[in-house]
């Protein structure tokens, strides 16, 4: 082996690679549960590419016959209804992990210097995979995927001026259509699935570089050296203190993975809808149309954000700057600390406010605007609007504020003086 090894290394740097991504990666000694995800969302990417492989096998890209191909690998493929229960769980499972992996570096401050294009890749990996979630699940061909696709594509056809030849231009025709069912199969099973995989190396080229942080947001890279060792103080090597630590996290995350796939795989409709059940129909719109839970949130805000000159287009526009946002915290932040363990009140409360709407957001955009009904008479509301759209409208604010006053609450916040080395 040793042989062979070295005849690879004399003509590709194998053994550099392996030592300078992993194999000799100094890491904080101190990562604690937060620090499971990254390597949970690199496992669960490449499970989906495998089941995707094996789906794509036996799937049809017809409108005719894609929602009758999928039935197919349900019912008569051999472990079809395995490999497709993987991926639709996975799709779900891949959401859960980073939204925590990304809730991890608002907690530590991940994305401060420097670290910032390590956030941004992450940032660009995110809206990568809002796409490749929202292209995959128009191939199934049920009602969700069709009336969901129609929704999401005519939002582009509020853009003032080009938006109808936007819409047409991004279906390839007047409605949601066999030419749109083919170019989203092509975008979803080769040309984003390249581009995550590329920004998925980005990422980790640029956090190798760099070094990882660490739950005391201290700098392991700026410590003296330990003259038995050579590794700076709190530091250790990845391998194989944190490949042993991964794979503790990677059999527990397969157990529940497992328990959701085998016992629930439709969540209660959260991960697969009842009404995708049913083949799509063109001239039937289903009574109410909600997106997949992970976007939820952001569909919230949209509906929100009341019409304006007679455009919706102002809702599309809240709704793309609260995911652009997240690009520039790395900037927002002016805290003397990385870490929560650091901070102050302000920091904190502002944290807690913006987790509490994202996920009431994440509610609200579940379920018809009409859920709590109207105000009594006589209430002074802006439109005549329900309850549920009125605290949509609070939290949209919330949401906003959070970044919008960062620079702000970040620099006033008291913070607490961060100790030499990690606890
Ligand atoms: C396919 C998706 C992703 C994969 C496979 C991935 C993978 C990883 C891995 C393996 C690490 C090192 C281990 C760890 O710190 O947990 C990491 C760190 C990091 N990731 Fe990701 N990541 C993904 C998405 C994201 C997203 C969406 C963001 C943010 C928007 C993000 C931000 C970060 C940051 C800031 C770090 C450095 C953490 C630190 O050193 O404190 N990642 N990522």
């Amino acid at each position: 082996m040793e042989k062979l090894l070295n005849w690879i290394d004399a003509r590709f740097p194998l053994t550099p690679l392996w030592e300078s991504q992993w194999g000799k990666y100094v890491a904080p000694k101190n990562f604690n549960f937060w620090y499971y995800f990254g390597s949970l969302a690199a496992l669960v990417l490449v499970m989906q590419i495998v089941t995707g492989i094996f789906l794509t096998m036996s799937y049809k890209p017809d409108a005719t016959k894609a929602f009758g191909s999928v039935e197919y690998i349900m019912r008569d493929v051999e472990w079809g209804w395995l490999i497709r229960y993987m991926h639709s769980t996975g799709a779900s499972m891949f959401f859960i992990v980073v939204y925590l992996h990304m809730f991890r570096g608002l907690m530590y401050g991940s994305y401060r210097k420097p670290r910032e294009l390590v956030w941004i890749f992450g940032c660009l990996i995110y809206l990568a995979l809002m796409g490749e979630a929202f292209f995959g699940y128009l191939l199934p061909w049920g009602q969700m995927s069709y009336w969901g696709a129609q929704v999401i594509v005519n939002l582009f056809s509020t853009v003032p001026f080009i938006g109808e030849g936007l819409g047409v231009w991004i279906r390839g025709d007047y409605t949601i259509s066999d030419a749109t069912l083919n170019r989203f199969f092509a975008f979803h099973v080769i040309a984003l699935p390249l581009v995550l995989i590329g920004l998925v190396a980005a990422h980790l080229m640029a956090l190798h570089e760099v070094g990882s942080s660490n739950p005391d947001g201290i700098e392991i890279k700026k410590q003296p050296k330990d003259p038995k060792t050579g590794l700076p103080l709190d530091g250790i090597n990845s391998h194989p203190y944190y490949t042993i630590k991964d794979l503790v996290g990677v059999v527990v995350f397969l157990f529940v993975f497992s328990a959701i796939m085998f016992f629930m795989p439709e969540m209660g409709g959260y991960f697969l809808e009842a009404n995708n059940f049913i083949p799509a129909d063109p001239l039937k719109t289903p009574e109410h149309i909600a997106p997949v839970w992970y976007f939820t949130p952001y569909y919230a805000i949209l509906r929100a954000v009341p019409s304006f000159l007679n455009s919706q287009f102002w809702g599309v526009l809240a709704m793309g700057a609260s995911v652009v946002l997240f690009f520039f915290l790395p900037w927002l932040d002016r805290g003397a600390v990385k870490s929560i363990r650091y901070r102050g009140t302000l920091y904190k409360s502002w944290l807690a406010a913006f987790v509490i709407s994202f996920l009431i957001l994440g509610y609200l955009g579940v379920v018809p605007v009409t859920v709590w009904g109207q105000f009594p008479d006589g209430w002074p509301v802006l439109g005549g609007a329900d309850k549920a759209t009125v605290l949509a409208r609070v939290l949209t604010v919330v949401y906003f504020l959070f970044f919008v006053l960062m620079p702000w609450y970040t620099a006033r916040d008291k913070t607490k003086p961060v100790p030499e080395r990690v606890r």
